[in-house]
């Protein structure tokens, strides 16, 4: 295993260039492996080790991938294999994505029922829900989920669950419903900007996606689906992220190849915490000209504020004047950091599912352990603006979703290496 070390008291300062979206990728080249009838080539594709842990499950199922300079070539499944084996799928929950499209295409699919993870249960109701609406029968026995149909069949699903929408139940569905046969509207569905690029996607495969963006969505079933070539948006939780890496460190760091509405709800809240936001056609210059300010920021699905971004505003919000309150809506458990930035130097009480950070003038740097990609992620940016040494352990849930973080932070100003946890 490795870990970070960081030496911290820099200033961020330069340009950071962003990849492309770890959780658009992952659903895409799952669309591509196994609904298209050819070669489907995506662009922009991140180095990340769950687009590695993904590529895997897809070639155990018989499609080919390969990465060149960027972009992956993927050839789709050429046999009737339609398992997804435990070892894979508990690396990395988005596995669950073969289900929908496996059924689709093959009329038959064994996925392993994915586990818990850090950040609390994250049960898979809504997606069985949708597919067994679609007329596929669905069982659980031994650890696997078994859905079969001959053809899926369009109707309409409600996909809100008691979180709201869930992105990943809408991928799976709306995935499983462009090759149904007829109609299907999905009511519920989930706005993010990745559920938009895997729509946009799938319609440039001949899939028929109406309502793209908004809570309803409208699928014609098509009998076939072909390959294309795509550009995959760029990772606004990774912008998002440079953006209070900026601010935490009063830096100055303009986070190239990002949109203002890719990341409205976080850039609401930098502003009324008094960081400065100056926008042009490539992307953002972030300052942070006076002190920062207590804000109170709740969670919710699109458009509302990111439950991927409240680790790395709780961070941001230890060194605010004042208290501010962190209301966590979409994973109630998502709160492992708290205590770990608290070994920092923060001063953050969690009640339930709000976290209350009472603002603190400076961290020190101290040893932590990463429980999740985002909690590991804070805990990097946070140890950048520490006084002295922080060492990050368990960064393998860092590489799951950052390309190349401590390079980016290195070309930034920052002290920090990767090293083995033996060292
Ligand atoms: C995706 C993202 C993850 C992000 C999350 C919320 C990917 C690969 N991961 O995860 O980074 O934090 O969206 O934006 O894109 N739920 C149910 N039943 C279900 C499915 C979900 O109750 O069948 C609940 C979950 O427990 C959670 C909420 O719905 O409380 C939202 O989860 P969901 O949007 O499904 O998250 P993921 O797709 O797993």
């Amino acid at each position: 295993m490795q870990k970070f070390i960081v030496n911290g008291g820099t200033k961020l300062k330069g340009n950071v260039k962003i990849s492309g979206s770890k959780n658009a990728v992952l659903p895409i080249a799952v669309a591509a492996a196994i609904l298209g009838d050819n070669i489907s080539v995506l662009h922009n594709v991140p180095n990340l080790t769950d687009v590695k842990t993904l590529s895997a499950v897809l070639e155990g199922l018989g499609a080919s991938i390969t990465r060149k300079n960027g972009s992956l070539y993927i050839e789709p499944i050429n046999r009737m294999e339609f398992e997804a084996p435990y070892d894979l799928v508990r690396q990395m929950r988005a596995s669950i994505y073969v289900l929908g499209p496996l059924v689709a295409k093959l009329g038959r699919a064994k996925v392993s029922f994915p586990g818990g993870c850090a950040i609390g249960p994250r049960p898979v109701d809504l997606h069985i829900r949708g597919l067994e609406k679609l007329g596929a029968q669905v069982e659980v026995k031994r650890g696997y989920i078994y859905a079969q149909a001959e053809r899926l069949i369009g109707t309409e699903i409600d996909l809100l669950g008691q979180h709201g929408p869930s992105v990943g139940a809408t991928a799976n569905v709306m995935m499983a419903a462009t090759l149904a046969d007829g109609e299907t509207v999905i009511n519920g569905a989930a706005c993010e900007p990745h559920i938009c690029d895997l729509a946009n996607f799938l319609n440039a495969m001949g899939a028929n996606i109406d309502g793209i963006g908004t809570a309803t969505l409208k699928i014609e079933g098509v009998r076939q689906l072909r390959g294309t070539e795509h550009n995959v948006i760029s990772d606004d939780i990774e912008a998002g992220t440079f953006m209070v890496a900026s601010a935490i460190t009063n830096g100055d760091v303009y986070v190239e190849g990002i949109k203002p509405h890719q990341v409205t709800a976080v850039t609401k809240k930098l502003v009324a915490s008094g960081v400065q936001l100056d926008w042009d056609d490539n992307g953002v210059r972030v300052t942070t000209p006076d002190k920062l300010n207590a804000i109170d920021v709740e969670t919710a699905p699109f458009p509302g504020f990111p439950t991927d971004m409240q680790a790395q505003f709780m961070g941001l919000l230890s060194l605010a004047t004042g208290t501010s309150n962190i209301t966590e809506n979409v994973h109630t458990d998502r709160f492992i950091h708290a205590a770990e930035l608290n070994r920092m130097g923060a001063d953050i009480r969690l009640e339930g599912r709000k976290a209350i950070i009472s603002g603190v003038s400076s961290l020190s740097g101290a040893p932590v352990m990463a429980s999740d990609l985002r909690a590991g992620a804070v805990l990097v940016i946070a140890g950048i603006a520490a006084a002295g040494e922080t060492t990050v352990s368990r960064i393998y849930h860092i590489d799951r979703g950052y390309e190349a973080i401590e390079k980016k932070l290195k070309a930034l100003g920052a002290d920090i290496v990767r090293v083995n946890e033996s060292v």
